[in-house]
This record gives C-alpha cells, sequence and structure tokens, in this order.
C-alpha cells in the first residue's frame, strides 16, 4: 500500500528569505511615544500604516519585549510621530542607540501634548494623538488599532525612511520629481 508523505514546509527555513524578503519594503520611520508624566517612553517604528479614513484609525506592530508595550497596554493612549528626514537623530534614541531609556529618549527635542497627553514630537511631518481601539496579540508582536483623536501637519518636504536596514531621505522636491517622470500616467486622469 502506498502511503503518502506530505512534506510540511518548515517555516523556520523561509526566515532568512523572508528577513531579506522585508529589507526590500521601503518604510516610513516614525517615533510611538506611551506615558504620561515622568513614566514617558517610546519607539522607533516602521511598521505604521494607514487603516481607514473613516473614521480616522491606523495600525502599528509592535515587538511585545519592547518596552513601550505595558505602557501602552495600560494607558490604552498613544501618539504617533511621523519623522522629518532631519530627524535621524530621535529615530536613533527611540531605537535604544546608547542604552537610552525611558524619558531620556526625549532629550534634545521639543515634545507638546494635544487630547491624550502623552508627548508629541514638535517638527515632526505629522503627530497622530490616538486612543487604542483594539489589540491582537499574534506572535511576538502586538497589532495595535489607533483611533485618532487629534492631528497635527508640519510643511516639512523631506520624510524619514527606512530601506536596506539604512535610514534615507525622501525629499519632495528632489526625488518625486524624478519619481513622476518615470510613472506611468493614470488613465483616469487624461482626457
Ligand atoms: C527603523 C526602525 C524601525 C523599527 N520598527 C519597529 C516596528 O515596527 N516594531 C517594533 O516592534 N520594533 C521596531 N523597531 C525596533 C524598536 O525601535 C526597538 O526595538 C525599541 O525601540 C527598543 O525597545 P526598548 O524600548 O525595549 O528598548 C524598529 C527599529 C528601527 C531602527
Amino acid at each position: 500500500m502506498n502511503s503518502i508523505v506530505r512534506h510540511m514546509p518548515d517555516a523556520t527555513a523561509l526566515q532568512p528569505d523572508f528577513r531579506s524578503a522585508m529589507r526590500q519594503l521601503v518604510g516610513g520611520v516614525s517615533v510611538i511615544t506611551v506615558g504620561r508624566g515622568d513614566e514617558i517612553t517610546g519607539m522607533t517604528v516602521s511598521s505604521l500604516s494607514s487603516l481607514a479614513v473613516d473614521p480616522p484609525s491606523i495600525i502599528v506592530s509592535l515587538n511585545r519585549t519592547a518596552s513601550s508595550w505595558p505602557i501602552l497596554q495600560r494607558e490604552r493612549v498613544f501618539g504617533a510621530n511621523l519623522l522629518a528626514a532631519d530627524q535621524i537623530g530621535v529615530a536613533e534614541r527611540f531605537a535604544g542607540k546608547g542604552g537610552l531609556r525611558g524619558a531620556e529618549r526625549f532629550v534634545g527635542a521639543e515634545w507638546r501634548k494635544q487630547v491624550t497627553g502623552v508627548p508629541l514630537l514638535v517638527g515632526a511631518l505629522a503627530t497622530l494623538d490616538c486612543e487604542v481601539e483594539e489589540i491582537l496579540e499574534r506572535h511576538s508582536h502586538a497589532i495595535v488599532i489607533g483611533k485618532v483623536v487629534h492631528v497635527a501637519v508640519a510643511p516639512q518636504s523631506a520624510a524619514l525612511a527606512y530601506w536596506h536596514g539604512s535610514y534615507v531621505a525622501v525629499d519632495r522636491d528632489d526625488d518625486l520629481g524624478r519619481l513622476a517622470a518615470l510613472s506611468v500616467p493614470d488613465p483616469r486622469l487624461t482626457p
């Protein structure tokens, strides 16, 4: 009698290729801020994205080992600060460079509060003050859905992105002009 042998794909074996694949993905760099008063911290993320416009909502994926995670879980509010190209230093501080922790990460930049009371970065491309709508804990991470309760947008032209393990600047005036020349015209916009 013939037996059927099923070779289950080994997820662990895929991990190196998966890491390589994800390095190809350009991510906007943001800082998530959590806490109020003296107990504040935050972390650099590239996993932030828009969920919906109605209601204004975002999604971000956080490693549950991060120091921000227990505070976010408890306080149920957070700030999303979309970094400008000249804010690499802020990105590095909130990625924990130099062993900085908690309130130390906020030193050297200006912060303000809006609705929820979490610190929001002055000079960021945009800041979103959020209440946690839902959390989905999956694998090592938590997927957090944030309901946006306040938005501020600043006029900077250059955004900070992360690609292939390095920070890159995306400049509206320089880079987008070149990209427009490469792009395929949208038939909906041509008569
Ligand atoms: C460009 C960049 C993007 C990152 N994106 C994420 C992310 O989306 N989610 C995450 O959990 N960690 C991300 N990290 C790692 C966290 O910033 C880092 O682990 C965290 O700040 C350190 O955690 P700690 O607060 O426990 O020291 C990213 C780091 C960098 C440099």
